[in-house]
């Protein structure tokens, strides 16, 4: 049984509310902070701390076994995410109230808070995604690269595509509280009693 919300014998994990395959590596669980949606067929492995309110979707992985990975508050990894590292030389930091579109590889690197990651997009090693920028669906930020606040980067490799409209600031903070409230809706459904059993 790998469920540590069916294992409240395990030290170091909040059992509240969590679900998906959670694993230790090296004798470290990951650390889940409350109200946080996991998905059941997620994925979540070792050195990985996520923070109040975050949610990872379905098939998301997020394997910390060579470095450590932290996520913080009400930031959504979508559908198919792979969050991975380096060993020994990039852990991945990903910020709070972030929206990291379905099928995106985030590896290595560091996502600064209130950014978004467009769906199937990679970011790779080094790499940091400031404050209020915009990665487009299907980029690819080079190792190292810096994607500056206030600016949407596209392509392969990617590149400024131009800055990043009031809109869409606006965007990634109400999008970033919709799925705190899906995770929400989502959570409250494996708590309701199921009719029948
Ligand atoms: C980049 C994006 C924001 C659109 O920006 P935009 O400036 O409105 O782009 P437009 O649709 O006006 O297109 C402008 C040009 O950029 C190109 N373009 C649009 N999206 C692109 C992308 N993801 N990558 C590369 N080029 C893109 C268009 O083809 C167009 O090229 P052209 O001028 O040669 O015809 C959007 O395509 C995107 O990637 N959004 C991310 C959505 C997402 O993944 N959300 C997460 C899940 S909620």
């Amino acid at each position: 049984m790998n469920d540590v919300a069916a294992r409240p014998d395990i030290p170091g994990a909040n059992v509240a509310g969590t679900g998906g395959l959670i694993l230790p590596y090296g004798g470290v669980l990951p650390t889940i902070g409350r109200d946080v949606f996991i998905a059941p067929n997620a994925t979540v492995i070792g050195n990985v701390t996520i923070g109040d309110g975050s949610s990872v979707w379905f098939n998301v992985l997020i394997r910390g076994d060579d470095h450590w990975i932290k996520i913080g508050e009400r930031t959504n990894l979508q559908d198919g995410t792979v969050v991975h590292l380096s060993k020994d030389t990039a852990p991945t930091w990903i910020g709070s109230d972030i929206t990291i579109g379905h099928g995106a590889i985030i590896h290595g690197c560091t996502l600064m808070d209130r950014c978004m990651v467009g769906i199937g997009a990679i970011v790779l090693d080094g790499a940091v995604v400031e404050t209020g920028a915009i990665v487009a669906a299907g980029a690819v930020v080079s190792p190292g690269k810096r994607v500056p606040a206030g600016e949407m980067w596209a392509g392969c490799p990617a590149r400024k595509a131009r800055d990043v409209r009031p809109e869409e600031l606006v965007y990634i903070d109400r999008n970033a509280a919709h799925y705190r409230g899906l995770g929400d809706s989502y959570l409250a459904m494996r708590r309701a009693p199921v009719p029948g059993r």
